[in-house]
């Protein structure tokens, strides 16, 4: 399997399936080897003429495309399968995008032997930043997860992770776009606390927020080097950070974190 040859229908094209049709056709994917699915013809039309692609029914996705990359939400794939399981020829590709789902969930209901790859992506696809974990599922051989590899390398980077830490990926980086956003919002708070304009403390924040990301990826150094080098003895920084862990946020973090892998294994238990 090549990337570009083989046709993808994104089925289901909400916010992510979106963000993964257009990154296909960021990096040069055939607009021709493209199809999408909705459940609603406005939505239909907003993708078709967003995009250029074919949106066709489900049935119609399965017949034509080799890839059938699965986006709609996990509480929706259950109806979604009865629909196409049945008629999903074996040698299709199935990429489920579905959060907490795990690939035992689509193989019971495709005919044996389809080949099904996990992927968990995440929201920075729309700048081409993603953290993308791929997982093989039964029957799926290292061909297909060199080709989902190459579908999602355009929306950012990708790891791929035995299926078991899926819902901890899940936690992670799935949802991990919202707590850096909560964060930020609440430094913005802060710098309004401390009087300066909403858009000042806005740019300080977004922009150091970018700085430090960059530095995380670039240095190679570990987070605790590059902390301990703003952290100047009785200095600022030590007497934020001593408030900081006086309220529990590395322990919030963890708590919140182990929520968030729980309530992944809940929605994929509720799906049965
Ligand atoms: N959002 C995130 O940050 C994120 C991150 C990682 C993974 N995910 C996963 O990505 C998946 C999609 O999430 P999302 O946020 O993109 O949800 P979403 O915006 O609701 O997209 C799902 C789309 O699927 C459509 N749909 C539902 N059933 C369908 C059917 N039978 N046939 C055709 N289309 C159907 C929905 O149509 P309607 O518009 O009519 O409802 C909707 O447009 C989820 O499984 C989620 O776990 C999301």
């Amino acid at each position: 399997m090549a990337p570009g040859v083989h046709t993808v229908a994104v089925i289901g094209t909400g916010k992510i399936g979106e963000l993964m049709l257009s990154g296909l056709l960021r990096a040069g994917w055939p607009v021709d080897r493209l199809l999408a699915t909705t459940r609603r013809t406005g939505r239909a039309e907003e993708i078709a003429a967003r995009y250029g692609v074919r949106v066709v029914d489900n049935l119609t996705a399965v017949a034509e495309a080799e890839v059938l990359a699965v986006s709609v939400k996990p509480q929706d794939a259950g109806a979604l399968l009865d629909e196409i399981g049945p008629k999903v020829p074996p040698e299709k590709l199935v990429v489920s995008l579905c959060a907490g789902l795990p690939t035992g969930f689509f193989a019971r209901r495709l005919p044996e032997g389809t080949p099904v790859i996990r992927v968990m992506t995440n929201t920075p696809a729309l700048v081409d930043e993603a953290m993308t974990a791929i997982s093989a599922g039964s029957h799926a051989t290292a061909a297909h997860l060199a080709l989902a590899e190459e579908m999602f390398k355009p929306l950012g980077a990708t790891i791929r992770v035995p299926e078991s830490q899926q819902d901890a990926v899940t936690a992670l980086s799935g949802s991990g776009p919202a707590y850096f956003y909560l964060l930020v919002e609440a430094m913005v708070d802060a710098g309004i606390l401390l009087g300066l304009p909403r858009q000042v403390a806005h740019e300080l924040i977004v922009q150091t927020a970018i700085g430090s990301a960059t530095m995380l990826r670039d240095s190679g150094e570990h987070p605790v080097k590059l902390r301990e080098a703003v952290t100047s003895p009785a200095g600022t920084t030590i007497s934020a950070i001593r408030e900081l862990e006086k309220h529990g946020v590395r322990a919030a973090l963890l708590a919140a974190l182990e929520a968030a892998r729980d309530r992944a294994r809940e929605i994929a238990a509720q799906s049965e």
